[in-house]
């Protein structure tokens, strides 16, 4: 840092107008810009200044005559990110300086006056978006990285959509009200974050893992048509498209259909699409979950890939070539051309490794089997461009829903050949939005560890009119009133409608093993709330990171979130988590017995 910058005082200085505001229509007029130095030229007798702040940049001249020599000689102490105010005139450029690639391109600003607010150290990294930075250095100097064009660009459009949620649901009549963060466990599938309460020693707050029961209590209260942007906190393993918190855009509605809650989401997402510059339209594609996993092997389909076709109807059972009375999925891949026999190895490993037994050689397969085939052929609409493979499971019947087991493993070989071969066909354009709607789950998912079922949405799903009588009887075959709504491929929201008598939620708490006692200490308050006129109702909560991470063509909620943690679940800029005194311990009544080594 040079020495001894004489640092100015803002004093009652105010800006005429941001950095990005210039334009040719100003050209005569005076101006008080301020920012950050963005870039600095110097050519001797002029300097040239890039002055950057949110709103954009401005060229700043600094000339070295009589006039404004002393301005000149202070541009000289500047650096990089340097914090400056500048009064000048706006001038036109000549037109082989414009610049075309910013929009203050046609005009300058001549500097009379500068005062340098403040110096800065040497930024840890570049401020340009295509210099490759590591992300530890990213998230330790996170203030200095929200400069970056890309996080400017993220964290912006992630404010136009929060608005544009807001503008939405206001008109369609949904009233915004907040639910406590030191609130009891909510049962969302993963473990709390839990904070002591220092009144009541040894008892513990937990934060939400989703307004869900409180949304509940609102429908109960009558507050019909309820919304909330709001942060959700999970002690779950971290992933791309995962954060210990994050942010839903929840909403709940008293008596709803599936498709009112269908009708409201799908005009949001269209404008929330639209403020982000891309036009989707609706409605969207539906499926039951039934379809999904048969047509795709998974309940997020992506559906810029084709499905894969069930044909194992069309081959005569044989236990040598696939498991009779499971599935034998024939997957097509267009616009691939010939696999190479390296290509078509790999295929075959990755389905190997997940049980299944892969037909790579389609050729060979026509030729020992032409008409099942042909038929093949017929069904999935496969052309000689296209690939096409089968593959079926060789061996026991696996899990509760062995057919599901298979499809999975299919579903996941249908994304890995997609994935693999999309320089060619170029299907997984990351601006082809491509919404879908994933309806009736089943009620209930095998909880391999515990060794019972456990809900698949949440305990409060109501389960399918037809179906209760299945409830204890069959929970396997038991169907949700229950949602997704996908995008290419993730899960962005999930919702159903609940269930409002407490006959039933106690049924279903009994059908999840739990005693009468373990759901009056859980759920006691819900379920009195039940028995004071609890009207129908259901709702949704979107994942607004995930929303903006995709519409901003990003691949983790990291570029979307202004302080995330790392994927080690830390904040390496304040360093949390951290110890703390002892004193605050002994406050809480807390003992640790063991630390981070
Ligand atoms: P669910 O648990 O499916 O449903 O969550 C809804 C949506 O929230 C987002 N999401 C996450 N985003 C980032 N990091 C995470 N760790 C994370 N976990 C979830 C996803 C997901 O689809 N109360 C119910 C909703 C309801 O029934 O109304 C719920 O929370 O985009």
């Amino acid at each position: 840092m040079p020495e001894q910058v004489p640092l100015d005082f803002l004093g009652d200085l105010r800006r005429t107008h941001s950095c990005g505001q210039l334009r040719a229509t100003d050209i005569g007029q005076r101006v008080i810009l301020m920012g950050w130095v963005h870039r600095r030229r110097d050519l001797g007798g002029v300097i040239f200044i890039h002055l950057r702040d949110r709103d954009g940049v401005s060229q700043l001249v600094f000339h070295e005559d009589e006039k404004f020599a002393a301005s000149h000689e202070k541009a000289e102490l500047l650096r990089s990110e340097y914090v400056i105010a500048v009064e000048g005139q706006v001038k036109g450029r000549t037109p082989e300086t414009i610049n075309p690639n910013i929009p203050t391109g046609e005009v300058e600003v001549v500097v009379e006056k500068i005062w340098i607010l403040n110096e800065s150290r040497t930024p840890p990294f570049p401020m340009e978006d295509n210099v490759d930075v590591n992300e530890d250095a990213r998230l330790k100097y996170r203030y200095v990285d929200l400069r970056r064009p890309r996080m400017q660009r993220n964290i912006k459009l992630r404010a136009k959509m929060s608005l544009a949620v807001r503008e939405v649901l206001d008109g369609l009549g949904f009233l915004e009200i907040e639910t406590p963060f030191l609130t009891k466990s909510t049962p969302e599938g993963a473990r709390d974050f839990l904070v002591p309460s220092r009144m009541y020693p040894g008892e513990f707050y937990a934060l939400p893992q989703s307004p869900q029961i409180f949304k509940q209590l609102l429908m109960v209260s009558g507050f019909d048509k309820y919304f909330q942007i709001v942060r959700c906190f999970r002690d779950e393993d971290l992933r791309a498209d995962r954060q210990y918190e994050f942010t839903q855009i929840d909403l709940e509605m008293s008596f709803p259909q599936q498709e009112t809650i269908v009708q409201t989401i799908e005009p949001l997402l269209e404008k929330v699409c639209e403020v982000a510059g891309f036009k989707v339209t609706a409605p969207f594609p539906r499926m039951t979950y039934a379809q999904a996993m048969r047509s795709y092997g998974i309940d997020k389909p992506d559906i810029r890939i084709p499905p894969f076709y069930c044909v194992e109807d069309l081959f005569p059972e044989d236990p040598n070539f696939a498991t009779p009375g499971l599935p034998l999925v024939a997957i097509v891949i267009p616009n691939t051309g010939a696999p190479s026999r390296k290509e078509r190895d790999d295929l075959k490993a990755f389905g190997q490794e997940r049980g299944l037994r892969v037909f790579d050689d389609a050729k060979r397969l026509e030729r020992d089997a032409p008409e099942p085939m042909a038929k093949v052929r017929e069904r999935t609409g496969a052309g000689e461009n296209d690939l096409l493979f089968l593959c079926g499971w060789l061996g026991e019947p696996k899990g509760h829903r062995p057919e599901e087991t298979v499809l999975q493993a299919a579903g996941q070989l249908r994304l890995f050949a997609a994935q693999k071969f999309n320089d060619r066909h170029k299907l997984l354009d990351p601006t082809d939005f491509r919404f879908c709607w994933v309806l009736d789950f089943p009620m209930f998912e095998w909880n391999d560890e515990d060794e019972r079922w456990v809900a698949a949405h949440h305990p409060f799903t109501s389960v399918h009119d037809e179906d209760i009588d299945k409830l204890t009887a069959d929970p396997a075959r038991c169907r949700a009133k229950s949602y997704d709504i996908v995008l290419n491929g993730t899960e962005l929201g999930s919702g159903s409608i609940r269930i409002h008598r407490r006959d039933i939620q106690s049924q279903v708490f009994s059908a999840l093993g739990l005693s009468p006692e373990e759901a009056q200490t859980k759920f006691g308050f819900l379920l009195e709330a039940l028995e004071y006129g609890a009207p129908p109702h259901g709702g949704i909560a979107l994942g607004l990171d995930r929303l903006v991470m995709i519409l901003a063509g990003e691949k983790s909620l990291r570029d979307v979130i202004p302080f995330p943690k790392t994927a080690k679940g830390t904040d390496l800029m304040c360093e949390a988590p951290s110890e703390v005194p002892d004193k605050n311990l002994r406050e809480l009544n807390i003992q640790v017995r063991a630390k981070r080594t």
